[in-house]
């Protein structure tokens, strides 16, 4: 059975903060944001908007782009780092929307949870277990950062992007390689801090409580730029398809830097690659989705290209897919 993605479509907050309003803040500036990372501005979403009213916008989008019926859903599969219930929110979203013949998970796997998810719906597609499944990378990662660290505060925004991915003879997906070292978790957390120990017995019980997220960044930029052009390169090679062949490149949108640099490693013109973090920032399991539904509304990707999409992030996690449009 065939995996074909049937539409896109995306959702982010009204409210957005430019480089400049940071200066008041922070001892930082525009120029260190956008030369050091390339982004101008991150949309946030103020306390009225959850993560679920993101992501179900953002599936509201892409099931009308497929014209379907909320109804038509078998499976939805949230990839979040940020819900707004720790136990899920994808059965949040699917009372949200109303895909009420729906089983729905969450999978967390940071900024590559939308490779991670989209893969694994693409394995439902093909044992022929679900039909319809709708796959949504949605993060308000501004809930989660130290306003007052310099060196995360300014890279991060938050956003969703979904597709819907269905059975058909034509296959979308042609391959996919997925990576995780544990060994580097520590370059990038947001860790469970448990304080006020409760007395139960002999044994103290923690309270859970969620710190901030914490990152070394030259270390994640270093991990990026060695990993990436290798996974892409390998998940290329199992497919017997050159890099030349490829018309476009999507990776997760951290750092106009890293992407440059990964363009040079694979020796592309860096034109191949899309980006649009200079309008959003890092919105974490929304930014491949994101980028790829601005990339269809624009026409840039044109049916039987060729894309490569290619996910990095906290885990330490990493992964490429190859797409035929
Ligand atoms: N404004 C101004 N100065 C800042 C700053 C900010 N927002 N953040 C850090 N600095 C300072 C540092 O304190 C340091 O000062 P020092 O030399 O006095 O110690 C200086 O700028 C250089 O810092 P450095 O960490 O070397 O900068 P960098 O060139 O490595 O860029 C990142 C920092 C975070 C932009 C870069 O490392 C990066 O993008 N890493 C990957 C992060 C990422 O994408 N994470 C998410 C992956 S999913």
């Amino acid at each position: 059975m065939g995996v074909h993605i049937l539409s896109t479509g995306s959702s982010v907050p009204n409210f957005s903060v430019e480089n400049k309003q940071f200066e008041d803040m922070i001892e930082t500036s525009d120029y260190w944001i956008l030369t050091r990372t390339g982004i101008k501005k991150r949309h946030l979403a103020p306390s009225s908007t959850s993560l679920t009213k993101l992501a179900a916008e953002a599936a509201n989008n892409a099931l009308s782009a497929a014209n379907l019926k909320p109804t038509d859903i078998n499976l939805i599969i949230l990839a979040t780092s940020t819900p707004d219930d720790l136990f899920g929110s994808a059965s949040q979203l699917q009372a949200e929307i109303g895909a009420t013949a729906s089983v729905a998970f969450d999978i967390t796997a940071a900024c590559s949870g939308f490779i991670v998810a989209l893969v694994t719906a693409a394995q439902f597609i093909q044992t022929g277990s679900y039909d319809n499944i709708l796959v949504v990378g949605a993060d308000t990662m501004s809930r989660w950062i130290n306003w007052s660290d310099r060196t995360t505060c300014i890279l991060f925004g938050d956003g969703a992007g979904a597709v819907v991915v269905g059975q058909s003879l034509k296959n979308s997906i042609l391959g996919f390689k997925l990576c995780t070292d544990g060994q580097l978790n520590s370059h990038l957390q947001l860790m469970n801090t448990p304080k006020n120990n409760q007395k139960f017995g002999f044994i103290d019980i923690p309270h859970g409580n969620y710190n901030s997220i914490t990152m070394n960044g030259k270390e994640v930029y270093k991990f990026a730029v060695f990993q990436v052009p290798m996974v892409i390169r390998q998940c290329l090679d199992n497919l017997n398809i050159s890099i030349d062949e490829v018309d476009w490149f999507i990776l997760h949108q951290a750092n106009t830097r890293i992407l440059e640099a990964i363009a040079s490693r694979l020796s592309i013109p860096f034109s191949k690659m899309i980006t649009n973090l200079e309008h959003y920032g890092n919105t974490s399991a929304a930014s491949i989705p994101l980028a790829l539904d601005e990339a269809i509304k624009s026409n840039k990707i044109k049916p039987g290209q060729t894309i490569v999409l290619s996910g990095f992030g906290a885990g330490l996690t990493w992964g490429a897919i190859v797409l035929k449009w």
